[in-house]
């Protein structure tokens, strides 16, 4: 489904209020060639509107010859900006960076916004974006779980599919998505509407299992037969199943490198315009899949890297897997029960 230009100009300049931007705010729009050309256009009238002073930084494409897929998430942490001391310049003195291109998990990204920028990531389709333009009750419910998040020393997962899981928290920040990048050093993702955080290192042990329906990205395959995966000491160390099994186990046996199978981000989602089917009507390239992570009730864990919460794990494969009706618990306390979100500041309906 296409979108008018005067509606997509009128949700950018309301995202971009949401972060807001102000009259005279340097704006840097970061893209690259494969970057919607709609969006492009129109953030920057939006941002025009509102008084930005733009400018666009154009990165050549990067790990083509590597990655298995043209999603930039199936290839993570080497960009374009590496070694572009130019653009590094331009992105550090801009007081707001829409990334147009997906910087995401490099380490050029933590060191932009340690200057402290803002940054707004938002490479999905134009519909998509307007169906989740960010809301002031998104931010509201996403910042009560964050509040809870923080306290907490432990998760635990469980589902009727056999999923029994825990992972001890603490040690690492909490990744908090509402979609506004309202804050000086703050990243943001439109679309978004959940959270997480990384277990500590070592912590994760059980078993998840990946039901039918359930979803891997960036496969973005919605799984026929269950996979069973058992953690020991923080890492992936058994992958069980059928076809959906041996795929992902040989996918992630490619990339050759131990580190693929640490857990990564763990968390759940709170967005009630994320929806659990919509990736199935798309073309694999034509999405990064966003409605899967963020989907109400999700619960939603990762393998691979920690750099975006300060570690030292750099690894190129990531993978994003969520999960429908699992039980998610904080030191024993439900957040989320057969997908069904429990506390009442944190639920949209
Ligand atoms: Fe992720």
């Amino acid at each position: 489904m296409t979108v008018s230009d005067t509606q997509f100009i009128a949700a950018w300049r309301t995202v971009l209020a949401g972060c807001n931007l102000k009259a005279g705010e340097q704006v840097t729009l970061l893209t690259s060639t494969d970057t919607n050309p709609q969006s492009l256009r129109c953030a920057t009238v939006a941002a025009s509107e509102l008084g930005g002073i733009i400018t666009t930084v154009e990165l050549p494409p990067m790990n083509g010859e590597v990655s298995l897929s043209r999603d930039k998430l199936a290839y993570v942490g080497a960009t374009a900006l590496r070694g572009n001391k130019a653009a590094m310049a331009a992105l550090k003195s801009s007081d707001l960076i829409i990334d147009l291109m997906l910087l995401l998990f490099s380490p050029e990204q933590g060191e932009i916004l340690e200057s402290g920028s803002r940054m707004l990531l938002a490479v999905e389709p134009p519909e998509v974006l307007l169906r989740m333009i960010p809301t002031e009750d998104d931010r509201r419910r996403v910042l009560a779980a964050t509040d809870r998040l923080k306290r907490a020393r432990t998760m635990t997962a469980t589902s009727r599919a056999g999923t029994d899981f825990t992972c001890a928290l603490g040690d690492y920040p909490i990744l908090t998505e509402y979609g506004l990048a309202d804050l000086p050093g703050r990243w943001d993702h439109w679309p978004s509407g959940f959270l997480a955080t990384w277990s500590n290192e070592g912590s994760a042990s059980g078993r998840i299992v990946i039901d039918r329906g359930d979803i891997i990205l960036p496969f973005k395959s919605y799984v026929q037969d269950a996979v069973e995966l058992v953690f020991r000491d923080g890492y992936l160390r058994e992958i069980n199943g059928g076809f959906d099994a041996e795929f992902l186990r040989e996918y992630m046996e490619s990339f050759d490198d131990p580190e693929v199978y640490a857990l990564s981000h763990i968390g759940w989602g709170l967005q009630p315009r994320a929806k659990w089917t919509a990736m199935g009507l798309y073309d694999r390239e034509a999405t990064i899949g966003m409605d899967a992570r963020a989907f109400y009730g999700n619960f939603l864990f990762s393998t691979g890297p920690n750099t975006e919460a300060g570690g030292t794990r750099d690894t190129p494969c990531h993978m994003d897997i969520p999960l429908r009706n699992c039980s998610v618990y904080l030191d024993g306390e439900p957040m989320v029960i057969d997908g069904k979100v429990i506390p009442p500041d944190q639920r949209a309906d």
